[in-house]
């Protein structure tokens, strides 16, 4: 009989790596686009080569003939898919992800064939071969910020919140702040490229996919498709990255066309070079923002408005102006998200979403707006701790952003730093230090979860949880061991298959936090079951849990994860070179799990930052509408001699309605990184960077203090 009173230590915020580690790093671990099946054919995508147009004619029977060509696809004899249908968030699925339904070309990368051969590298090779003409349009992918025809759009947010008159506001203020601030288009780079594996099987679709979530993938392809969601099954266990670009795109649905046509599994990976067009991306924004304060640094008026892009075919927007929302309080507050539309690929969730970009330019503001009051920019942000939300005027389920800076500025050294700029040299270098403040929503959305005791003592939670590279799977493990109060080692933990009922995405930073939530509370109840004493029987005792009604109870609040920014960083102003020194952050992002992964999560958002300060910028062309340099050399990311030392910890921060008091620490890392090292910038220089990233020509051309 299995036993459940085992003394035990808590598992939950001790240091556990990946229970995958070793299947990871031997290879043993398969990633969807190396899973083996047989007779496995593979679908190579055609993207187009204008950026507005009409396809008019497309040369297959060349193709055809070429050795292995089994099919090529297209808008001519693709199966229809139907994209009238509310996905993800109750909106209209991106009709990029319904392909070859249509002549039309909304922009440059878009897919139009799919060529499906017995090898990859046949597939590859008559794909390139395929002779597309099109009858092109003007197109126009400039992005200007401001445009006539720029419309606000409400996205997970409304557009526009607005209260007070800022006008007046600001003509009474002692101090005003009035700057525009940019920020470029980003690609997120996962390491792992998109790929998918379609087929029949006895009557259901199954997919082998690298994803942010199952159940979001079965519900977008039953939608496509027209299919019961019980009878398409998708199954993604390891996945090497998402940010926020995996969930239903052209190649799983591709896929599942040409195995529908040619009835026979068929692969379809993306390039890294077709991740550009077609994995989505992070828009540039154009941001304006103005502080108007009183003598004492306090926020009279605050205004936020973004412009950020979308594309012809649908409207996603980036909510750069949301983070004041949360942040800051003032008597006039106003904060605007609007789009333009142009001839380019639809962009989509990058991690933190409008909270990246926007507190760029909220909190470079603020370092101004502390320059000219002639107070400490922690200072300032202490003096402007709102006691509710700003605009929901909800309460804060916690909110210990103070505690976050205090620490902070006690570990980095900030009691000593003078705040003039342009003083500090290091023989050819200017130092200077930076400060900015992150926050992050925390949330949990309805889950199910299965938990299995087997007779001989161990455990197995099922949950079709995705582990994007966060190390989820060993956190559920950790949490699991604790709600059934055995060692870890006793529990397996299955994810990645949407077979095992709906559960939330890995995304929104909610994963882990909506997952633990639902193995809790069946593993709550199955040690209940267990304490009855009955004994488990040779199939075990299956509990499963759903957690809608429990998350549906949650009181209305101002749910977020806060956090503290620090950077120093070395510039020399004749060479351009900005090298970041040291990082630190310290976050109140509620329980940590297992402070081994999450650390690194912090840290990966951290670097991101950098990436963001100095290096992320993706070019597009004016004159073909397509990228340049659409590639890993010519879109620089911070690599490991970029990233100096960097610090990442906590404070105690268990939210309380919570199960496991989780808040989660998925996309806060990255939050304020930029704008902290953009002000450390400005210290060292005393020279504003408003726009990212702070390239060396941009340094040379700004200049600095005379040496
Ligand atoms: Mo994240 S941008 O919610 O995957």
């Amino acid at each position: 009989m299995t036993t459940v009173t085992t003394a035990h230590k808590n598992a939950v915020g001790t240091a556990h790596t990946r229970v995958e580690g070793r299947d990871k790093v031997t290879g043993a671990a398969r990633y969807a686009g190396e899973v083996p099946f047989a007779d496995l054919a593979h679908g190579w995508l055609v993207l187009s080569t204008v950026a507005r147009g009409r396809i008019r004619e497309i040369d297959t029977a060349p193709v055809l003939g070429l050795p292995g060509v089994l099919a090529v696809l297209d808008h001519r004899n693709a199966p229809r898919v139907e994209t009238d249908y509310a996905g993800l968030m109750g909106s209209k699925p991106d009709p990029t992800c319904a392909v070859f339904q249509h002549d039309r070309v909304p922009h440059l990368g878009w897919p139009v064939a799919l060529v499906v051969a017995e090898t990859s590298e046949q597939a590859r090779e008559a794909a390139e071969a395929l002779v597309v003409h099109y009858e092109q349009e003007p197109h126009d992918v400039d992005f200007t910020g401001e445009h006539p025809d720029a419309y606000a759009l409400d996205g997970h947010m409304p557009a526009v919140a607005e209260k007070g008159d800022l006008d007046a506001e600001l003509a009474a203020s002692a101090v005003v702040l009035d700057a525009e601030y940019t920020t470029p288009e980003e690609h997120h780079n996962p390491m792992e490229p998109h790929a998918a594996t379609a087929r029949w099987e006895d009557g259901r679709l199954e997919v082998v996919d690298s994803n942010q979530g199952a159940t979001w993938v079965v519900g977008e392809l039953a939608s496509l498709f027209s299919l019961d969601p019980a009878s398409v099954r998708v199954r993604s266990e390891h996945v090497g990255g998402g940010f926020g670009s995996k969930g239903v795109r052209a190649h799983q649905v591709a896929a599942v066309m040409a195995a529908t046509v040619l009835q026979r599994p068929v692969r379809v990976v993306l390039t890294r070079r077709q991740m550009f067009s077609l994995a989505g991306y992070r828009s540039p924004t154009v941001q304006r923002v103005r502080l108007g304060a009183d003598a004492e640094g306090r926020l009279r008026a605050l205004e936020h408005r973004s412009v950020s892009l979308t594309s012809t075919v649908h409207e996603f927007v980036e909510p750069s102006a949301g983070v004041a929302r949360v942040m800051y309080d003032a008597d006039a507050h106003h904060t605007a998200n609007r789009v333009v539309r142009l001839d380019v690929p639809t962009p989509t969730w990058m991690r933190a979403p409008g909270e990246a970009p926007g507190s760029f330019a909220l909190e470079a503001a603020l370092d101004e707006l502390a320059e000219k009051c002639g107070i400490d920019p922690i200072e300032l942000r202490l003096r402007n701790e709102p006691d509710k939300g700003p605009v929901s005027g909800l309460p804060f389920a916690g909110r210990d952003l103070p505690a976050c800076f205090r620490e902070g500025a006690r570990r980095f050294g900030w009691a000593d730093r003078d705040p003039r700029p342009g003083l500090r040299r290091d023989g050819r270098w200017l130092l200077g230090t930076g400060t900015a403040a992150a926050s992050f929503h925390a949330g949990a959305m309805p889950s199910t979860a299965t938990v299995t005791a087997h007779p001989d003592g161990t455990f197995t939670v099922r949950i079709a949880a995705a582990d994007i590279g966060t190390g989820a799977r060993t956190a559920l493990t950790l949490i699991a061991a604790d709600a059934l109060r055995v060692p870890p080692e006793r529990v397996r933990v299955r994810i990645g298959d949407s077979d095992f009922g709906p559960a939330m995405i890995a995304g929104g930073s909610m994963g882990t936090r909506s997952w633990a939530w639902a193995v809790t509370a069946a593993a709550d109840e199955l040690r209940d079951r267990l304490a009855l004493g009955t004994g488990v029987p040779a199939e075990g005792i299956t509990v499963r849990s759903d957690t809608t009604a429990a998350i549906g109870a949650l009181a209305p609040a101002e749910r977020h994860s806060f956090g503290a920014q620090f950077a120093e960083v070395a510039v020399d102003v004749t060479t351009g070179e900005v090298r970041v020194r040291r990082m630190l952050g310290i976050f109140a992002a509620g329980r940590i799990v297992n402070p081994l992964t999450a650390r690194g999560q912090f840290e990966g958002g951290m670097v991101w930052g950098i990436s963001m300060a100095l290096h992320e910028e993706a070019i597009r062309d004016r004159a073909t509408g397509g990228h340049v340099g659409a590639d890993l050399a010519g879109y620089h990311v911070a690599t490991h001699a970029d990233v100096p030392d960097i610090e990442a910890d906590w404070i105690e921060d268990a939210d309380p309605r919570d199960p496991v008091g989780i808040k989660g620490i998925g996309e806060i890392g990255i939050v304020g990184a930029a704008a902290a090292i953009a002000n450390a910038v400005w210290h060292a220089t005393g020279v504003r960077h408003r726009s990212l990233p702070i390239r060396p020509d941009r340094v040379i051309l700004a200049g600095g203090p005379s040496a």
